[in-house]
């Protein structure tokens, strides 16, 4: 092998290994569900399936508990906003569409890592009505300091009365 052979080879080394080095946040995304096991295809969430955009949001259940169901994606929650009703059980369920990330919830103990790939869930409750900032906590890239979204807590009875099938938030439509 001659001088210049070694030295092309060792700049490609260079420029291969930077490419890990700036996406590393996007690393352990096919590890992860390697090692779960994926229960939900994170390029095709969007299209089919639980979290189809109409489906997101918080769905009033039966026994008077609310279901909330989120995608986290660089760099935003969707939806934007979320309301549910004080003093009553919020099943959360909460996928990505590409990195880790972590929804947190600012004043609480609340705070779920989110993996493409799989369902993440909590159960939560919130005693008196409030709003919160829900930010990201796991760095996902370029844009993580400004990924959040926000969470209004409002009383039992000022909670809207959703149909059958109806998804509540308050996002701007
Ligand atoms: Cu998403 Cu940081």
């Amino acid at each position: 092998m001659n001088w210049r052979k070694l030295r092309t080879f060792l700049l490609t080394l260079l420029v291969l290994s930077l490419i890990p080095a700036t996406r590393y946040y996007q690393i352990d995304v096919p590890l992860v569900g390697f090692l779960r096991g994926s229960q939900i295809d994170p390029l095709t969430l969007h299209l089919a399936g639980e979290f189809v955009e109409s489906n997101l949001g918080t769905e009033q259940d039966a026994d008077g508990s609310v279901t909330v169901r989120m995608i986290a994606e660089q760099y935003l929650f969707i939806p934007h906003c979320i309301v549910v009703p004080a003093g009553v059980p919020v099943h959360l369920r909460v996928t990505s569409a590409d990195a880790v990330h972590s929804l947190a919830i600012n004043g609480t103990n609340y705070k779920v890592e989110v993996l493409p790939g799989s369902i993440a869930e909590a159960q939560l409750q919130f005693p008196q009505p409030g709003e919160y900032a829900m930010p990201c906590r796991e760095f996902c890239g370029a844009g993580h300091y400004a990924m959040r979204s926000r969470l209004q807590v409002v009383a039992r009875d000022q909670f809207p009365v959703l149909r059958a099938g109806e998804r509540g938030n308050c996002a701007p439509q």
